[in-house]
């Protein structure tokens, strides 16, 4: 495999030079005229991870910055970041005359304060708000904006304990909805107050704020390890409305309210098909999780959006696949058929495969960056906000165009035995110039190749190619390059 790769990337670009045809294994077709919208960025969910290692600025460096980081004897390239999901927590240790939060099951890293703390007063200046706690969450968000990260989201796993008719944020004993009716409207004005306190104390102004984690799923039990809330559509349909006019009440119009949040593609389309006209108008995005990975119906909730006018986040990606190749195939498949505007992955550290760097966020101590994070640093290093998204005729490969620098950024994924792929830029108006340099960067998910660049690719005519090994995810910047 080794000895076939390097003769057989040598041979091709030995023929292109002399501008002779190449056979390559597969030709994709990258269309100019396509537009599957204006990029808006990669992102990370705080929470769990944020208040562990909130104080950590090599972290934010790492995740949200494009640098170099040193990092426990290494050199990681930085992620580049611009988006960041912070957690209104639904959990407090005071006393209420003699009530407290009810569970006993949620680990103390998945513990998040909330602010308000009891019913008494709604008035943010009152002694029923606690603006001090969370401040490890709350500094990782500061340390994001301060790196650059632009777009910032509201979420919440489940109300304040004290909204919940067993004072448990877990969920319900049955994984049913656990919200008290009368405190319907009080989940809203939780989320919409903490946004106007943000924006006038915080510097933060949240693009959106998800109200829902996965409402329809009845996986929320009051024995779990982490906060969460199952809702039915009917309340969905009230916190929405109740989350519109509370933000407006507070001059925060232009906040998004995004929804749902469900755990799979096909979730979400049912979701957003029980949703009628008038709750379809108070929301500004639909944000979707990508758990379903390889399978689900992207193309079906793709058109919902298209239809009504909306953008779609992939808002929550996650897997416990620690060499990126699930992750790779998941995203790529976004990329064709689901076509978000952004894409964010759940916990940047965590253990078992799930964390782009590992660590054991319960016990606060963090290891080595995983497989997944170069396969990551792929995508993200390269494709950035405000790029056009393109039909890439693959649904291997994800096309972007960068109008200001007038670069094409390709990203293909190769599962198959080796072979070439080649891209075909001959629809584009200047397709680059016969004989350019075309960057390249490989990730091998099953060898040791991290994050390499290389500078052995050129244009012949209007067409690059490069040999894919098996199991590698490549990148290419092709300049001077107009649609
Ligand atoms: C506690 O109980 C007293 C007496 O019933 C009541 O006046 C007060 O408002 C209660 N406090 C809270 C936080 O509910
Ligand atoms: C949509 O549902 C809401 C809540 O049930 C209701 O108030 C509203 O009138 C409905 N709108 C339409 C167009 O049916």
């Amino acid at each position: 495999m080794r000895l076939l790769l390097h003769t057989g990337l040598l041979a091709a670009i030995g023929i292109g030079l002399t501008g002779s045809p190449v056979v390559a294994d597969i030709t994709t077709t990258i269309n100019p005229a396509s537009n599957r919208g204006s990029w808006e960025g990669w992102g990370v969910s705080l929470a769990w991870w944020g208040k562990i290692f909130g104080t950590r600025s090599d972290l934010a460096d790492i995740f949200f910055t494009k640098n170099l980081v040193s990092y426990s004897g290494s050199t990681l390239p930085g992620l580049g970041l611009n988006i960041v999901r912070y957690n209104a927590g639904a959990s407090s240790s005071n006393s209420i005359n003699g009530t407290t939060m009810a569970s006993n099951s949620i680990l103390s890293s998945r513990k998040i304060d909330g602010y308000w703390i009891d019913w008494t007063s709604s008035s943010p200046s009152s002694s029923s708000w606690s603006w001090g706690v969370d401040t490890n969450q709350r500094n990782m968000m500061a340390l994001a904006k301060a790196r650059g990260v632009d777009r910032f989201e509201l979420f919440s796993n489940s109300p304040m304990w004290w909204m919940c008719s067993n004072h448990n944020p877990a969920g319900a004993s049955d994984g049913g909805e656990n919200i008290q009716s009368w405190n319907i409207a009080n989940h809203a004005v939780y989320l919409a107050t903490i946004a106007k306190y943000a924006h006038d104390n915080w510097g933060i102004t949240f693009t959106s704020v998800e109200p829902f984690n996965e409402p329809s799923s009845s996986w929320w039990k009051s024995t779990n390890n982490q906060e969460g809330s199952h809702f039915s559509i009917a309340t969905q349909t009230q916190v929405i409305s109740a989350l519109r006019t509370e933000l407006n009440n507070r001059g925060l119009s232009s906040t998004a309210v995004s929804a749902s949040d469900e755990n799979t593609y096909d979730l979400a389309v049912s979701t957003w098909n029980s949703f009628n006209s008038t709750i379809r108008g108070k929301i500004g995005r639909i944000n979707v999780h990508g758990y379903q990975q390889t399978s689900g119906r992207r193309d079906l909730l793709y058109s919902a959006a298209s239809a009504a006018g909306l953008k779609i986040w992939n808002s929550e990606y996650g897997d416990s696949d620690a060499t990126g190749t699930q992750l790779a195939q998941s995203l790529l498949l976004d990329f064709s058929t689901l076509h978000p505007t952004a894409w964010t992955y759940w916990q940047a550290v965590d253990g078992s495969g799930w964390g782009l760097i590992t660590g054991d966020v319960e016990a606060g101590s963090l290891s080595s960056a995983t497989k997944k994070y170069f396969v990551l640093a792929q995508f993200t290093r390269h494709i950035r906000e405000g790029m056009r998204i393109l039909d890439s005729g693959n649904s291997a490969v994800a096309a972007a165009y960068d109008a200001t620098n007038r670069k094409l950024v390709i990203v293909a994924a190769n599962f198959n035995s080796g072979q070439y792929i080649n891209f075909d830029l001959s629809k584009f108006s200047q397709p680059s110039t016969n004989g350019a340099a075309v960057a390249r960067w490989s990730t091998h998910l099953t060898s040791s190749e991290q994050y390499a660049s290389y500078s052995d690719t050129v244009m012949s005519g209007t067409k690059f190619w490069s040999y894919f090994d098996q199991n590698t995810v490549q990148t290419f910047e092709v300049n001077n390059v107009s649609l």
